[in-house]
């Protein structure tokens, strides 16, 4: 594999590092439109407009953290998961004994001494059995939607029953970026042939894996339940959108019928065995002003409405080829995205569904967490700047069993049950500068509510718990209910994951560039900084089935050498300099691991170890890095392996496919193809 330096490396939107070209296609260029939150709710005093005080309060009573066998499984979706509850001193740093990778640019995943990687697969590797091989110039619609997608964002890596060393591995293929997949390709002229690549491209990949002895080395095999869901896979809403007019469009005026997923970024798997994976950036598929004054404002609050017809600023012009990418023409198609999705992967032939009780926002994931009487509490953040934290709190309980029926009726788990949406305070408001000065010996820390919006019974039917708002609007249009609940702005609240061995759930605050400035939301105790850059990551004692909890940060990222950087109050000389975390995952001996997205400390992206508890709390290492241009993302950590996905390797301004910003993983004068890498210790378990 060739190594070279990151010549190319470029500081792009003075937030993170990412390249232009990653703001472009990852997310329709996000940081760079108008922040679509304008609402005034900052301040705790203010709540509500529109809430009853009765149900703010009501149901609140103390709920004895527990960590049920199921909500281990959820957060490792390992073999190691049965024995998450026989774990002792969760948290404290076993598990994290690597020498830590230092800070670099190589075009490589840098990995530590006494380690060995494998890439499991990559773009275009078959999927089904009859997927022709990857031919790069010569790539159609038809081959892509029997291979693995682009950008591959979460996996999951379920073990087979009575399977020795086999798993399933799930992986989401988040976007595409039509420039690194097509020679020649002409950002203002794209063909249909492009276009329906791209569609195949997107969606999720369900592969078999099989492991060998004596290594962690995982190869794929065409097995059984091996499946691609793309951009045209039918789906089914369920909840108060379904069937809603805000989702019936021409080609379906039933409005519970959708084709396809987008821009699935992180994801969760349930301990009913299915996986749930955000859709999150999904605006920037649609383009055409919206004609009815209503729609346009509503489309706004979720960056919708650019002009369209190959005129507007999202980068792929698929309103061109289809009009339900047409927002003028089919205003509610783009209404029938940012839901989280559930797929069984254990039924090829299943239709996966949209729980649109949960809410429409840019759904960066959903992970669960089972409290002991068998409710479900799953947690979403809405990753945008100034965006919100939301939880569901079920009203049924999970049915035991590993049958398919068991998974049939779990399956709906997630459409009866409320949604709430978090209000925070700081417990030092007058210390709070902006310069990320800790305000007292405890750190950064405070209070904080739920805010119940949406309550969804039996049927699929809603009752809105915001004034002025239907249960169809709460669940098509969170955001702006959750303006109206007075919910506090984050600074791009991504992955949010409870620690199955103790009951804390932790959020990734990946940065927040306007932090602070003028006409936007002031610095407050849990985004502490101005013009964020790098990032902090929360920490909520939550009451999992209440509406109260207390919080702290865990991390204020950055340079450890800088005064605004923050460790638990760990060593800050003894730590890895992290930035911009965004997916989060525990390891079998309950610390947590961090990927990075857009490291803004000119090194690459990575991933780290965090402890949580006991005398080295804070302490943050290093595990790897991912090759120049990519993000670390849908980080796997068993007692065998780790796995993560290598998005966008080589994605730097300049770079295309007609010059390659990476050569990884095939080396040489290869194309770069975004891949599943796994990581395993030559003798032992990973970190002992
Ligand atoms: Fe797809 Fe929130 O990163
Ligand atoms: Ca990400
Ligand atoms: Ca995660």
């Amino acid at each position: 594999m060739s190594i070279k330096p990151l010549a190319l490396f470029v500081k792009h939107d003075g937030a993170s590092a990412r390249s232009s070209v990653t703001c472009q296609y990852k997310c329709g260029n996000a940081c760079f439109h108008e922040v679509p939150n304008t609402s005034k709710n900052e301040y705790f005093g203010d709540i509500v407009a529109g809430i009853s005080r009765r149900r703010l309060f009501q149901g609140s009573a103390a709920v004895v953290l527990a960590a049920g066998a199921g909500s281990a499984l959820a957060a490792c979706g390992s073999d190691d998961t049965e024995k998450a509850a026989a774990v002792q001193n969760p948290g404290t740093g076993v598990g994290t004994g690597f020498d830590p990778v230092a800070p670099n640019k190589e075009d490589a995943v840098v990995i530590p001494k006494g380690y060995e990687q494998s890439v499991v697969i990559r773009w275009g590797d078959p999927v089904l059995p009859d997927a022709p091989k990857f031919d790069f110039a010569n790539q159609t619609a038809a081959a892509q939607a029997k291979q693995f997608g682009f950008n591959n964002d979460y996996s999951a890596l379920l073990p087979i029953a009575g399977k020795d060393n086999s798993f399933l591995l799930i992986a989401n293929h988040e976007y595409t970026t039509e420039p690194a997949m097509f020679a020649g390709y002409k950002a203002d002229a794209p063909t249909r042939e492009q276009f329906e690549i791209a569609l195949a491209a997107h969606g999720l990949s369900v592969v078999e894996v099989k492991g060998e002895q004596g290594s962690g080395k995982l190869t794929p095999v065409l097995g059984q339940y091996n499946r691609r869901i793309t951009g045209t896979t039918e789906f089914t809403v369920t909840g108060p959108a379904a069937g809603s007019d805000f989702l019936k469009t021409s080609a379906d005026p039933t409005g519970a019928k959708v084709l396809g997923t987008f821009n699935n970024c992180s994801g969760g798997v349930t301990p009913w065995g299915t996986v749930l994976s955000g859709e999150e950036n999904f605006n920037q598929y649609f383009a055409g002003v919206i004609a009815d004054e209503t729609g346009q404002a509503r489309g706004k609050r979720y960056g919708l409405g650019h002009p369209g017809a190959g005129q507007g600023e999202m980068p792929r012009k698929w309103e061109t080829f289809d009009k339900r990418f047409d927002t003028a023409q089919e205003p509610n198609e783009a209404n029938r995205f940012g839901y989280i999705i559930e797929v069984d992967p254990w039924d090829p032939a299943g239709t996966p569904v949209k729980h649109s009780a949960m809410g429409r926002f840019k759904h960066e994931a959903a992970n669960i967490f089972v409290t002991a009487d068998g409710t479900v509490v799953a947690y979403s953040g809405d990753d945008e700047r100034f965006e919100y934290m939301y939880k569901f709190v079920s009203s049924k309980k999970i049915q035991p069993g590993d049958t398919a029926a068991a998974r049939k009726a779990n399956m709906t788990i997630l459409d009866e049950g409320t949604l709430y949406v978090a209000k925070l305070t700081g417990d030092h408001p007058d210390q709070i500068d902006g310069t990320g000065k800790v305000p007292s010996a405890q750190g950064f820390t405070g209070k904080g509510q739920w805010i119940p919006i949406l309550e969804t019974g039996a049927d699929g039917k809603g009752r809105s718990l915001v004034d002025g708002m239907t249960a169809a609007e709460v669940a098509v249009f969170t955001r702006l209910a959750g303006d109206k609940a007075g919910a506090t702005k984050m600074d791009r609240p991504e992955d949010f994951e409870a620690s199955p061995f103790t009951g804390k759930v932790y959020v990734a605050l990946t940065n927040n560039k306007n932090r602070g400035d003028e006409g936007k939301a002031v610095v407050d105790e849990a985004n502490p900084r101005k013009q964020n850059k790098n990032g902090q990551v929360l920490e909520l004692v939550d009451d999992h089935k209440g509406t109260s909890f207390t919080w702290s940060l865990l991390l204020v990222c950055g340079d450890p050498k800088e005064a605004d950087t923050y460790f638990a109050g760990f060593d800050k000389t003894k730590v890895s300099p992290i930035s911009c975390p965004d997916n989060l995952a525990f390891d079998p001996h309950g610390n947590l691991w961090i990927s990075t997205d857009g490291n803004a400390l000119k090194s690459n992206d990575g991933l780290f170890s965090v402890v949580l508890e006991g005398a080295n709390r804070g302490e943050t290492k290093q595990f790897l890095t991912v090759p120049i241009g990519a993000e670390t993302c849908g980080p796997i950590v068993t007692k065998d392996r780790v796995l993560v996905s290598v998005q966008h390797p080589g994605e730097l301004d300049g770079a295309s496919a007609d010059k390659p910003g990476s050569h990884w993983p095939d080396g040489g004068t290869s194309q770069p193809r975004p891949s599943v890498v796994v990581v395993w210790k030559t003798n032992g378990e990973i970190g002992v």
